[in-house]
């Protein structure tokens, strides 16, 4: 088979940048004969007129909005996700204790103080399972006069194993001596093999957090997936001032502040407005540009790296931004498209390996994704991850990848089958 691949969805267009694309992958639909495959093209290309009614402003929700509050107190966990490990056997669980604090003069908590501890079991009345991980805390530090700085709730995260697959798990996560969660439950992936699949997968980029990021995620909802996978893109707490101003155009209106400034509570808002789905169905996520959120000391992706659990470990990779899992009988790549990829580098050298060890006869779907799409004919991003595609398309293409999909551009777009811009 040969490289082909999907584009994204978007709502609207612009510079709000603040949008949000999704498609639903359906494997046992592929064999569907009443949806053309790429395989029975090249098709004609076809441009449909934007709708210009959809290049509204996209609105984020303000910090008053319930659905980002704070619901719970003390140490009770908070912001709860699941993320897949490299099998079915296997999950993660993350979620925040306690308040972040942002100002001058923040005090880090201790993450030391509060437990990781989930209970889980197969039965809602008997989580007779437990298995305990590890907290941390990030710093989103200014030293520049005026700008405020921002340390975290405690981090927890827990990866439980020994699970069955196709299996409703019932569990809660915290430290008994500060309140555990309410139970929560979720399912395996299926065993992987070429007649096993989840039945519904969505693939979401560029989400932020305006009141069109609440219609997507309603709708993806409402379509029950087994599995999310957000391609990048994820609070958008880089148009936002560290006092919590923000700005549609942060370049536009904020010329003149000494370094990128964010606003790290929109991540734990996203947490919270995402929680009802996170805490039931994994979602797993690789890096976009508004991840970077440099700081003090030349640090980047601080809130990316220590908010989301990856199977990057399990997967063989030594980095938090490119690793792979399977989902009943496919195997998923998450490519690292902010770090380095070049042939000489470690992302290459992994990706190799991980490659070298995909089995068609156990997962006969190969789907990598990435943030920035090699191919694209939208003006906003063009060609602008050309350096990526030298670097690494032959290496896809030789194992014959079956889809990729991309962020990035808010613009829906699907191609025929191509290869080196053939
Ligand atoms: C924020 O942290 C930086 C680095 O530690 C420090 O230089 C700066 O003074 C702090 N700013 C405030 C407002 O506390
Ligand atoms: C996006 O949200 C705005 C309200 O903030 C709404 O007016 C607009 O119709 C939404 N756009 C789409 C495409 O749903
Ligand atoms: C935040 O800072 C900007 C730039 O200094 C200023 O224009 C804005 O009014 C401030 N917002 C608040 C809420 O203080
Ligand atoms: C932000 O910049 C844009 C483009 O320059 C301008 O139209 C808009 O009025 C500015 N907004 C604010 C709040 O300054
Ligand atoms: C999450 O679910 C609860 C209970 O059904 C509901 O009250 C709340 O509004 C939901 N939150 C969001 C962000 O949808
Ligand atoms: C920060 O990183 C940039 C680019 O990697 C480098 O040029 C610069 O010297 C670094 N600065 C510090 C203070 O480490
Ligand atoms: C691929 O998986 C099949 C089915 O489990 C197995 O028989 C075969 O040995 C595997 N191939 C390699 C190269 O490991």
């Amino acid at each position: 088979m040969s490289l082909h691949r999907d584009g994204s969805i978007t709502t609207f267009l612009g510079l709000q940048l603040l949008l949000l694309f999704f498609c639903f992958l359906s494997p046992a639909s592929f064999s569907d004969a009443t949806i053309p495959s790429t395989l029975d093209g090249p098709f004609t290309p076809v441009t449909i007129t934007l709708d210009t009614s959809l290049r509204g402003k996209a609105v984020d929700l303000p910090d008053t909005d319930p659905r980002v509050q704070r619901y719970v107190t003390g140490f009770q966990p908070e912001q709860i996700s699941l993320a897949l490990s490299s099998n079915y056997d296997s999950i993660w669980v993350s979620w925040i204790t306690g308040e972040f604090q942002i100002g001058m003069n923040v005090t880090p908590l201790d993450p030391k103080s509060i437990a990781s501890i989930v209970q889980f079991g197969t039965l809602g009345d008997s989580l007779i399972h437990t298995a305990t991980g590890s907290s941390l805390v990030y710093n989103q530090l200014y030293p520049f006069e005026g700008l405020l700085n921002y340390t975290s709730g405690i981090i927890h995260h827990v990866r439980i194993t020994g699970l069955k697959p196709s299996t409703v798990y019932y569990y809660r996560c915290g430290d008994p001596s500060h309140g555990m969660s309410k139970i929560h439950h979720f399912k395996t992936m299926p065993v992987s093999s070429p007649s096993s699949y989840p039945s519904r997968i969505a693939i979401v980029g560029d989400t932020g957090l305006t009141y069109n990021t609440t219609a997507t995620i309603s709708h993806l909802v409402q379509n029950s997936p087994d599995l999310v996978l957000l391609v990048g893109d994820v609070s958008y707490a880089n148009l936002y001032l560290t006092n919590g101003t923000s700005s549609d155009c942060y370049s536009c209106n904020f010329s003149n502040t000494p370094i990128h400034e964010t606003y790290q509570p929109r991540w734990d808002y996203w947490g919270r407005f995402m929680e009802n789905l996170t805490s039931t169905v994994p979602l797993m996520v690789v890096e976009g540009n508004h991840e970077l959120e440099l700081q003090a000391g030349n640090k980047t992706f601080e809130a990316y790296s220590s908010r989301f659990a990856f199977p990057y470990i399990e997967s063989g990779s030594t980095s938090k931004f490119y690793y792979s899992f399977n989902a009943g009988g496919i195997h998923f790549v998450m490519l690292g498209a902010y770090i380095d990829f070049d042939r000489s580098g470690e992302q290459y050298e992994w990706l190799k390996r991980d490659l070298a060890k995909f089995n068609r006869s156990v997962t006969p779907w190969l789907v990598v994704t990435w943030h920035p799409p090699w191919y694209s004919t939208y003006t906003a991003h063009y060609k602008e991850a050309e350096c990526m595609k030298v670097a690494m398309e032959e290496l896809i293409y030789s194992y014959g990848t079956d889809i990729v999909f991309n962020g990035h551009v808010h613009a829906y777009e699907r191609s025929n089958r191509v290869y080196t811009t053939n």
